[in-house]
Order: C-alpha cells, then structure tokens, then sequence
C-alpha cells in the first residue's frame, strides 16, 4: 500500500518510523516531512492547505491511504476533501473535528449526553463573562472556544487573573478562537491522556500516557506543547479505563453519530482524576504530541493495518497488542521556547545516540543546512527510553540525551517525577 502522511513534528516522525515497519506497506510519502522522516519516508513539498493538491499528488502517486498528523488541517475539512474524492483517509470530518476546534462544542455534547466533565458556561461578550466570574469566585477556568496552539487556557487562582484572562480574550490576544469565551469550574487531580482508535462507530480504546505541558521541572512556568511523556501511565488502571470507555468515550462515539457527524480517526482525551472520578479536560481528535513518540515505541502490532481499518469504517476485526516495556520521551528544545525559539543552532552526535540499545531519537524540528543538521522549531527533538519501568526507561532517556551534542538545547531533568 502507498500512503501518505500528512505534518512535520516528532509525532509524526514516530508514526513514520512505525509505518515503515509494516509489511504491507510499499512506498510512505510525508508531507512535508522534517529530516529524520527523510530516513524512513519520501518527504514531499505538497502545500497541504490546498486540498486539490493533495488529492492530485495522492492520484499521481497512487495513494491508498492518507493519515493526517496535526489538527489544523483535519479543522480546516482536509479529510472531507479527500474522502469526497474516494481516497480513504485516517482523521475526522471538519465537522466531527470540532470536538478539538470549539470548547464549546464539546461541553455541550457533555451536557447532553451526561458525561462527566466541569460545570460551565459559553459567553460572547465580556461584561455578561464577567458578571459570571464573580458570581462563581476563584479558583476558575477561562478557554477561548477554538484552536491556539495550546495557549487559550487560564487558570486563574484569583479573581484578577480571571478578569485579566476574560479580558484578553475578547481583546483579541487569540485572534478568532477568543470571539468565544467558555469559562469553566476548576477541577483537582492528576492528569492523564488517554487515545482510542474510532470507526465512525465504535472506538477501540489503545492505551495511556502522561504528559508534561508546563517548560519548568517540577510543573511550572507557562504552558506548552508538552516537555515529555511517558506510557502507560500508572494511575490509568484497567477499571478506570473500562468507566472511561463507559461513562466518556462510548456516549461520546453515540452523540457524534446522532448529531450528524460520526467521528473517525484518533480521540485523544484529556482526563482529570478527580475525587469524583475520572472527568473530561478536553478532547483532542489526533494523536497527542510527545505522547504519539511513547505510544509507537509501545505498540507491538502493525500500525497500518488498523488505521487503513478505521478509515474504511470498520475496526470490528482489528486487534492492537502491546510491549509490556515502559517508554519515556524528553523533548529537546531550543534556547528560549516557548516564548520565541532560537533557531539555526547546530546539533551533533544524533547518529551515535540513537544506535545506542533501547533508545530511540525522533525529529520534532529539525532542518539540514549545508550539510549540518540545525534545530529549526521550539521543540526540536524528541529522545526516547525503553525499560521495564519507567525508572529505568528514564534512565535510558537520559542517557540518549547527554550523548547529543548540542550546548544551546534544553530539557527538563524530571519527566516522569510523579511516577517514580
Ligand atoms: P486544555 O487545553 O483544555 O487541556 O487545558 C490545558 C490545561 O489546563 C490542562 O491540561 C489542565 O492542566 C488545565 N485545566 C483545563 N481545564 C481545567 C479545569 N476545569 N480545572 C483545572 N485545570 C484545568
Ligand atoms: N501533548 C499535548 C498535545 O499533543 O496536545
């Protein structure tokens, strides 16, 4: 089978990398790909946000299967567009892919179909937001409704925070996703995500990982795209996940279907564990990123067969198995992410660390220049250890980072602390 994979990123790279291991494939094609999917992968410049283009290139090339890696262009209808044009396609519907694009949205169909989540509001303009505010008291919860880059979310200790946050939302700092204000109740609990593969049907739950969304070790400083993770995450218990499949993911897969818009591709949710139980933080309709770098590296079975199934509609026969090994990823980044990255530094070594045993390095952003390899993004490399708990899969990590050299990158030390 041909197939072509859709993003740039370390989640990507690591769907790659698993891809290329599947005896039904022949040729992988990425678009646009970074260097290290170049190893696995044909990359292809195709501009992704013109759909023509894309069902052209899949036609010439003869491409059965296309995944989309990231949730702009699944928002943006790329899946509609493609499927219209008879080319299976591993990713949800514009319209299904609003459980990502509008907070709004997904607290809805929570009220609807009873599932458990924080209490909230939607609102459209900031003094009715305000009012609302301090009827309710901190600590608070403020969203702009649509997608901005993981940066649209406040939880405001005090009352002032609230009001700042509200404020900037409806000032623009979010640009379109902020017209829209959902302000929630503040919820306590460790976190954990958990991915299923869904049909359009039913949802075939995978497994679970932790992330680290906060810069700093020990869970502090701003937000961002994640720092590390690792899989399974401990507190996700089989009992938990059969209420989560029972209570979120399954009224969830029924609601979609019944408003019109069945869901296909990957759910990931973001749950809280709360004294009452575990409770939806927000869906995401791809694979999350560090998280999809833990989850390859676990997954015993063929990747391609069971997206080629979810895209067709029918997951009834597919069947995903596991490695009983931990897996943890630290992200490299460059000099000053997340605020605003400082590209062009050189990274060597790269080829040495990752031939090391048990180890395994994904590009995030990464670019050759002259002949060298440079970091060109925030996040620039995703380092990952495999062992039999997540003690000694940090360890191998670890290891695998200190043999990069590259002085200018950063890290955070204590990915999986909770854990171990
Ligand atoms: P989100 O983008 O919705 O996942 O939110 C980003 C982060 O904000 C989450 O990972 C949580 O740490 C935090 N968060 C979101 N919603 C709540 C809530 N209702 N209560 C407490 N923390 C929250
Ligand atoms: N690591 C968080 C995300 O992919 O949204």
């Amino acid at each position: 089978m041909n197939v072509l994979l859709i993003g740039s990123g370390g989640r990507e790279h690591a769907l790659a990398w698993k891809l290329s291991q599947s005896p039904k494939l022949d040729t992988l094609f990425c678009a646009p790909g970074n260097p290290g999917i170049a190893d696995v992968a044909t990359n292809c410049a195709i501009n992704i946000t013109d759909h023509q283009a894309v069902i052209d290139f899949c036609r010439l090339q003869g491409v059965e299967l296309v995944i989309v890696g990231p949730e702009a262009p699944l928002v943006d209808g790329l899946a509609d567009s493609l499927q219209d044009a008879g080319i299976a396609t591993f990713g949800p519907s514009g319209k299904a892919a609003q459980l990502e694009g509008s907070k709004g949205f997904t607290k809805d169909l929570c009220a609807k179909y009873d599932i458990p989540t924080a209490a909230y509001q939607r609102f459209n303009n900031a003094p009715k937001a305000k009012a609302y505010l301090r009827a309710q008291g901190a600590p608070i919860v403020i969203k702009a409704d649509g997608l901005a880059a993981g940066k649209g979310v406040t939880v405001a200790m005090t009352m002032s925070e609230a009001i700042d946050a509200v404020e900037d939302c409806f000032e623009g700092a979010f640009g379109e996703a902020g017209a829209e204000v959902v302000i929630e109740e503040y919820m306590e609990g460790p976190e954990v995500s958990f991915f299923c593969l869904c049909d359009g049907k039913t949802a075939l739950p995978l497994t679970s990982a932790q992330d680290h969304k906060r810069v700093g070790e020990g869970d502090t400083g701003p937000n961002t795209g994640g720092m590390g993770a690792y899989s399974p995450a401990p507190i996700f218990t089989e009992g938990m996940q059969a209420e989560v499949m029972d209570r979120i993911i399954e009224p969830t897969m029924r609601g979609m279907t019944e408003m019109g818009c069945p869901f296909q591709g990957v759910l990931y949710a973001g749950l809280m564990v709360t004294e009452q139980g575990p409770k939806l933080i927000e869906y995401n309709v791809r694979f999350g990123d560090p998280e999809c770098e833990v989850l390859m590296l676990r997954m015993a079975s063929d990747l391609l067969p069971v997206l080629k199934a979810a895209a067709d509609g029918d997951l009834s026969k597919a069947n995903v198995t596991w490695h009983d090994e931990t897996a943890l990823t630290v992200i490299m980044c460059a000099p000053n992410y997340p605020a605003s990255p400082e590209k062009g530094s050189i990274i060597k070594n790269l080829n040495t660390a990752n031939a090391m045993e048990n180890i395994e390095i994904f590009h995030a952003g990464t670019a050759m220049k002259n002949g060298e390899l440079t970091a060109s993004g925030g996040r620039v490399l995703a380092v990952c250890g495999i062992g039999s708990d997540v003690k000694s899969a940090q360890k191998r990590a670890y290891d695998g980072v200190k043999a990069v050299d590259w002085p200018e990158g950063f890290y955070r030390s204590d990915i999986g602390w909770r854990a171990v």
